[in-house]
């Protein structure tokens, strides 16, 4: 469900007939072009090739007599905008389904939690540079790297190995990088994957469209950078009670050094706010502020743009507003 960039790559990579695993697609803008052609991938990883799924849906609803071992969720994350754990009403079957969230953010799981509080939910962050050009068309830049854990509540340890039958697949499937945590361990990962998204993501859109090496080669915008990196790895601290950044993990310092490579990387955020579409505020800045500040943590960079973005959103979206 939602298969844009993110889902049409990792499910061309886990469909594996030889090994049964199939793999449907439900599909909405880009139904026809996928139902007709396939999905058409252009990796730098794998090459070109063309992954044609078991089956194409329209909707959700087309796809409830079949059932589902994994229900993996790719949508852009938008709890402001929709619920998307209702859409899995009709196809979740207890003790049969696990449900699998590849998506940024913090806080993601927790609607889908609260509905299925008895299916079992994976959670993934991945490192990918990918997008959909046209429909049905997806386009790998760079990096394939996915980590995967369970969620319950959060904070749960020593339990990595309920993710490893899916990275298992995908591993099979060439993603030599899908890497299984305990639950503790994917929501640090999460919050440092985080820390560099709620850094670049909103300041690229505040500062006109800047792609993210062109920022942190600008002195004013590298010191803000860096101070915005360090104040999520503060919150994070206090919410996950791990010193951040653990030190498998970056620095502030390495972070920004290493985005001086990424010549032409423009965040997902600014490419939602060009094409006038919903930007994934809630999961990379609100819920990141709010768990911080329960935990006595404020964080005023964030907290900044968070309010400059969600107006400009909201005032974008309202034809005709004169406010
Ligand atoms: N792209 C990347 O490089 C990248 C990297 C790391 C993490 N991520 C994260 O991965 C997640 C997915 O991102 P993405 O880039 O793959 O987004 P995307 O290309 O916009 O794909 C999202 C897909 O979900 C579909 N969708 C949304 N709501 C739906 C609904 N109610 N029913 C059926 N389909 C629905 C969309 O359909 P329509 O086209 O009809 O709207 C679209 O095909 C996000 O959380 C993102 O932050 C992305």
């Amino acid at each position: 469900v939602g298969s844009g960039a993110v889902g049409c790559f990792y499910a061309s990579r886990l469909h594996n007939l030889s090994d049964g695993v199939l793999v449907s697609l439900i599909c909405r803008s880009n139904y026809q072009a996928v139902k007709e052609h396939g999905v058409r991938l252009r990796t730098r990883s794998y090459g070109d090739y063309v992954f044609t799924p078991e089956n194409v849906f329209k909707s959700v609803e087309d796809a409830r007599n079949l059932l589902w071992d994994y229900i993996v969720v790719a949508t852009k994350a938008l709890p402001d905008v929709s619920d998307d754990s209702e859409l899995l009403s009709s196809i979740v079957t207890q003790d049969k389904t696990t449900i699998v969230l590849i998506q940024n953010g913090i806080g993601v799981e927790q609607p889908y939690r609260v509905r299925f509080p008895n299916t079992p939910i994976l959670s993934a962050v991945t490192v990918i540079s990918a997008e959909q050009t046209e429909p049905g068309v997806v386009v790998q830049n760079r990096w394939t790297r996915i980590s995967i854990g369970p969620f319950t509540d959060g904070n749960g340890r020593d339990n990595a190995s309920l993710a490893e039958p899916f990275a298992s697949l995908l591993r099979k499937g060439g993603i030599k990088d899908a890497e299984v945590y305990d639950e503790q361990g994917l929501q640090i990962v999460r919050w440092h994957k985080i820390a560099i998204n709620a850094a670049m993501n909103p300041s690229s859109v505040l500062s006109g469209g800047t792609p993210n090496a062109t920022m942190v080669k600008d002195p004013e915008l590298r010191s803000h950078l860096t101070n915005c990196i360090e104040e999520v790895f503060r919150g994070a601290s206090a919410v996950t009670g791990i010193s951040f950044p653990p030190p498998t993990l970056a620095t502030a310092e390495q972070i920004i050094r290493s985005t001086e490579r990424n010549e032409g990387g423009r965040p997902s955020m600014l490419l939602d706010w060009e094409r006038g579409g919903a930007m994934e505020l809630e999961v990379i800045l609100g819920n990141p502020i709010r768990l911080a500040l329960e935990k006595g943590v404020e964080m005023p960079r964030l907290h900044a743009m968070y309010a400059l973005l969600k107006t400009a959103q909201s005032r974008r979206d309202t034809k005709g507003s004169k406010l």
